[in-house]
């Protein structure tokens, strides 16, 4: 009998599951291409020449994956480095940015914020941050570009405050921000880093160990140089924060590092220190009790349903991320939502694309079930007879809103069972309108490429052709106050009272400054952005 409990303990503390947060063109693929150079799971860099002339295909890595004949999707990757098992989630960006892109950081244990050093903190990622944030979880900051001109760091520092309001620990130190990179200071070993030019780089940096005033370094970088960075490490250790690991893993400080994604320069060691800091899967608590990840039993969430990958086929694929015990192929386990004992016996696809089946696999890794339409998203499979049972997935507010109705009245039925369909998937949400007496239904969605798959679902899986009537709202709140009468508020004229799936009482706005106006007016009225409050952080 193998010891359960010491290939557990191992196996949870190798493991690093992250998203990476940023705004599209920061250079996420590019990090992430380098990230899987390191662990071996590619071979060659250049594979972002492949991806560019598929550029806006539903994966990035779906041409890789074809060329290199390995398991990396759009979805999940995995790869080794230095014995540690590291997870990578996509979080789906550019146009088809939605709410399984902030879903997606439910499952995630730690984030990378990556920042394109010229552009400073987008709106993208603001967004994202908010995610991260309200579930506690550690932030690091990748500063990407560094080879080109960038704003000064330290008005970078200032503005991750001033925006996202977090404090940051530089790791290491820029020198040359405008457009003359030379490499970095970095803190912890003292040393400098040269940066070494060229594309797509592959080579090790070349570095000096030394006080930063060691005169080494004024040959090496030049008195301008050397004088400045001088001044700059004086400065952040005089007035920066102090490095603080539990801070950095409660999140309330983000560990600063510089670097260049397609240069390949800092990637390593960012990557290093990562693996350091970085917190493997912890205890999970819920109102019940306390999940330990190196329980021996099996326990897990859904967090993504995503239908019809197949086209052949009907089916879904429900991706589960796991909190405690072991997994392995075709063991039964509770469905607790359902209250149902289910045999994961259906070939268990890992990955999305490939569809690997695996054998096995830990706390913290993410598997995907084939779905004949048995799970919703939030759902706990547990293998024990407790009372486990997760505190549900957020729902995340929408942004866009429209009046969708089927073009041909005839087909209403199949259009409510398409409907339902996707909002049990979590691509769209939908709201009554309560304040006047019609059918008509209001959709909202995070992305507005959504409209676009709905419509296409709806006319090829349900045969129903859709009327879509943009709305020109673009905030959800819901109303947190219990018995309130919402037809009793003094609105802005311009917001609608719309009742979501639950029979929960919301308000679509049109801007922030109606949302003000809203709470000006009705001082009780408590307005929340995010549906289930009680979603519990992890705690380290
Ligand atoms: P994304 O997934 O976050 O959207 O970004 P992606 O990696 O596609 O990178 C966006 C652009 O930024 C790409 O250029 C990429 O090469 C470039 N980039 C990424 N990292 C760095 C870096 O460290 N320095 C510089 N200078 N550029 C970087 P592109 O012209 O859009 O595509 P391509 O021709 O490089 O494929």
């Amino acid at each position: 009998m193998p010891d359960i409990k010491a290939e557990l303990k191992k196996e949870v503390s190798r493991r690093k599951t992250f998203a990476i947060i940023s705004h599209p063109d920061a250079g996420k693929t590019t990090l992430t291409e380098k990230l899987l150079l390191y662990g071996g799971a590619i071979r060659l860099a250049g594979s972002v020449k492949a991806r560019k002339a598929n550029k806006y295909a539903v994966s990035d890595w779906m041409e890789i994956e074809k060329q290199r004949g390995i398991s990396v999707t759009s979805s999940v990757m995995q790869f080794e480095y230095n014995n540690f098992c590291i997870n990578i989630l996509d979080t789906p960006g550019h146009q088809d940015f939605s709410e399984d892109t902030y879903r997606t950081l439910v499952a995630a244990d730690s984030a990378v914020m990556l920042i394109d050093g010229a552009k400073g903190v987008e709106a993208q990622t603001i967004k994202l941050f908010h995610v991260c944030k309200l579930r506690g979880i550690p932030i690091f900051t990748f500063v990407n570009k560094m080879d080109r001109a960038s704003k000064d760091p330290f008005e970078l520092m200032e503005e991750i405050e001033r925006v996202l309001g977090i404090r940051s620990y530089p790791m290491n130190w820029p020198i040359g921000t405008e457009g003359d990179f030379k490499g970095v200071y970095n803190r912890k070993l003292k040393q400098i880093e040269l940066f070494g030019g060229g594309e797509h780089g592959q080579s090790q940096v070349s570095s000096t160990v030394g006080k930063v005033d060691d005169p080494i370094f004024a040959d090496l970088l030049g008195s301008h140089y050397h004088d400045k960075l001088c001044e700059d490490i004086e400065l952040l250790d005089m007035a920066g924060d102090e490095f603080d690991k539990k801070k950095i893993r409660s999140g309330e400080l983000t560990p600063l590092f510089f670097g260049s994604a397609m240069t390949n320069f800092g990637v390593q060691p960012f990557l290093e220190e990562f693996l350091e800091l970085a917190p493997s899967p912890g205890v999970i608590t819920t109102s019940e009790t306390e999940i330990d990840p190196e329980s021996d039993k099996f326990s897990g969430f859904i967090f993504k349903i995503q239908a019809n990958m197949n086209p052949t086929h009907r089916d879904r694929l429900a991706f589960l991320r796991i909190c405690s015990g072991k997994f392995t192929k075709g063991m039964s386990v509770k469905h607790v939502n359902a209250g149902k004992e289910i045999r994961l016996s259906q070939p268990q696809q890992f990955m999305a694309q490939e569809r690997t089946i695996i054998e096995e696999a830990y706390p913290g890794d993410i598997i995907g079930l084939f779905d004949p339409g048995i799970f919703n998203l939030g759902d706990t499979l547990y293998e024990g007879n407790g009372n486990v049972k997760f505190e549900g997935i957020p729902i995340f507010p929408a942004e866009h809103f429209a009046r969708v109705t089927p073009a041909d009245t005839m087909k209403r039925k199949q259009f409510i069972k398409g409907i339902d369909q996707l909002s049990e998937e979590g691509a769209i949400q939908v709201f009554k309108q309560i304040d006047i007496g019609i059918e008509a239904l209001i959709i909202g969605v995070v992305g507005a490429l959504q409209f676009e798959v709905l419509e296409y679902r709806l006319k090829n899986e349900y045969g129903v052709q859709l009327r879509i009537q943009n709305l020109p709202y673009r905030h959800a709140r819901w109303i947190e106050n219990e018995g309130l009468d919402p037809r009793k508020l003094n609105l802005p004229s311009t917001a609608v009272i719309v009742e979501d799936k639950l029979g929960r009482n919301s308000i679509l706005f049109e801007n922030e400054w109606s949302i003000r106006m809203a709470e000006e007016r009705n001082k009780d009225l408590k307005l929340v952005d995010i549906a289930t409050q009680d979603f519990k952080v992890r705690k380290f």
